[in-house]
């Protein structure tokens, strides 16, 4: 009798901190799942950066333990994708080599750039264009950063390209990337789908230096023979484009529909809406960008989110997660009127602001550790809330909240995001976020399921409801308008607190 050969997935994760990789059977259940870790480098306050080659030996590594540790049979692989963390400028020379480290979607040096961008050339010309501004993460003001600090390095760019990129091209030798991805670069008209004319030829960016864009889904070619032969993966693997890793965590918690809001509890934290057409709102208040199943989203990111709680737990408090966690459950909401600004590496959505810092507000002496880390889980939750204050604002369809990312594991966490959005907050039966969608991805570009929502559908479903406390959402709707203020009233302060000569 002939054997019977089991259809696999390999979703690749490529985050800040480290790279996950899971591989998923057809059924969607998780056979294997491997991480590794690697380090982040702040040459200068505001500047992150990290080396492309410490991703691909480190993606490497985890390919060589899932297929040797685990026993995954490499012919049984049938697809790979991705989900990337975005906007990272990646620039290779002619011989395909690494021409410095990656400038990181949370570095922040770019602000003369996103003025210039943003105040001289126009934010309605960007928008127009692109559906979005510049901001600081983003991948032209770090291009343009290039140009004018490092010219030398600037005229050998033969090619540019996001994180994920140059992973599948080490993979096939294929320069590739995807519609979400290439959404946060603002060079990529969202609306079409493809490399914006217009802001190439202004910025003189020949479009062959850049990557050929497919839909996240799409097949792009087959893994190396030399690939093959350095970690045994089969050259008849397919290799599918992937996308950028908050679409591809949407893709993972079934966040394709209009009706479902997706918040993301990572390193940053974020709330990403669906939809089924391209818009705009007028002040480019959120990110509108492409979705990974061929339609568009729109979405608010705060740059700390479950890293505030990890700079609470490494640098201050030094305690365990767990036992903080405990110690927050006994303080109350409004955390006895304590309040935390969680900008620790400036903010985003919605004030684009590097100088903002982040504080305590509010401190007494009756204040116990376990209401400073409560007031850390109230204060990222608001500031999630002022993205969906913008989406409120724009009649976006809310009815369930599907949580992800490391902080979504506290279930006080969860009541309290209920509390704050006033919705219900449901969290999914894979506990594997953007890897779990960029397994999805390669499902779909094999032709295992039609499209990535028929996917979604037969794989994904809910497992745990947290409803909203109505005596909560009372409280916390006084608390926000209290927290909402307080930038307004500190950002000047934040200024001139950089521009201390101490
Ligand atoms: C999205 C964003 C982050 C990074 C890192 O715009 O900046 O999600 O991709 O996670």
């Amino acid at each position: 009798m002939k054997e019977e050969i089991n259809v696999n997935f390999l979703g690749i994760d490529l985050g800040t901190s480290s790279v996950k990789l899971i591989i998923m059977n057809e059924k969607g259940q998780i056979l294997a799942s491997v991480s590794k870790d690697y380090d982040v480098s702040y040459p200068k306050v505001g500047w992150a950066e990290q080396n492309p080659n410490d991703w691909w030996n480190s993606t490497k590594d985890g390919i060589r333990e899932l297929i040797n540790s685990h026993n995954i049979k490499p012919e049984t692989i049938d697809g790979i994708s991705f989900s990337g963390q975005m906007h990272g400028l990646v620039i290779l020379d002619s011989n395909n080599k690494v021409l410095m480290p990656a400038i990181l979607w949370c570095d922040q040096r770019t602000q003369k750039q996103c003025d210039y961008l943003n105040k001289e050339f126009g934010q309605d010309k960007l928008s127009k264009n692109t559906g979005n501004m510049a901001l600081t993460g983003f991948t032209l003001p770090k291009l343009l950063w290039v140009k004018e600090n490092k010219p030398d390095v600037y005229a050998k760019i033969a090619h540019i390209m996001l994180p994920k990129d140059y992973i599948s091209f080490k993979l096939t030798g294929i320069f590739a990337s995807d519609a979400s991805d290439a959404s946060g670069t603002i060079m990529f008209d969202v609306e079409n789908r493809k490399w914006s004319k217009e802001i190439l030829d202004l910025f003189e960016i020949k479009e062959n230096v850049l990557p050929k864009v497919y839909e996240s889904y799409e097949v792009i070619g087959n893994v190396s023979k030399k690939v093959s032969n350095e970690t045994e993966l089969s050259t008849s693997t397919k290799v599918i484009a992937g996308a950028g890793d908050q679409a591809a965590g949407a893709v993972g918690t079934g966040t394709v529909n209009s009706g479902i809001l997706s918040v993301a509890l990572g390193t940053s934290g974020v709330v990403f809406a669906s939809s089924e057409k391209f818009y705009v709102d007028n002040e480019n208040r959120l990110h509108s960008f492409c979705h990974a199943n061929g339609k568009w989203h729109q979405m608010g990111v705060i740059l700390s989110a479950a890293s505030s709680l990890k700079w609470w737990v490494d640098n201050v408090s030094g305690d365990m997660f767990e036992k903080l966690l405990s110690e927050a459950e006994s303080s109350a909401v409004g955390s006895n009127k304590l309040f935390f600004l969680p900008y620790l590496i400036g903010e985003r959505t919605p004030y684009n602001d590097p100088c903002a810092k982040g504080s305590f507000i509010g401190l007494n002496v009756i204040h116990k550790r376990g209401d400073m880390t409560r007031a850390i889980l109230e204060g990222v939750s608001f500031a999630l809330r002022d993205s969906l204050e913008i989406l409120r604002s724009l009649n976006v369809d809310m009815k369930e909240i599907r949580i992800s990312g490391g902080g979504s594991k506290s279930k006080l966490w969860r009541q309290i995001i209920a509390d704050v959005f006033n919705l219900k907050v449901s969290i999914i039966n894979s506990k594997e976020g953007p890897a779990y969608g960029a397994a999805i991805l390669a499902a779909v570009g094999c032709k295992l399921f039609n499209s990535v929502n028929e996917a979604c559908e037969a794989l994904i479903q809910t497992t745990d409801i947290t409803e909203p406390i109505r005596e909560n959402v009372e409280k916390y709707d006084k608390l926000y308008k209290v927290y909402s203020s307080l930038y307004t009233c500190l950002k000047d302060k934040f200024k001139e607190i950089d521009n201390l000569l101490i």
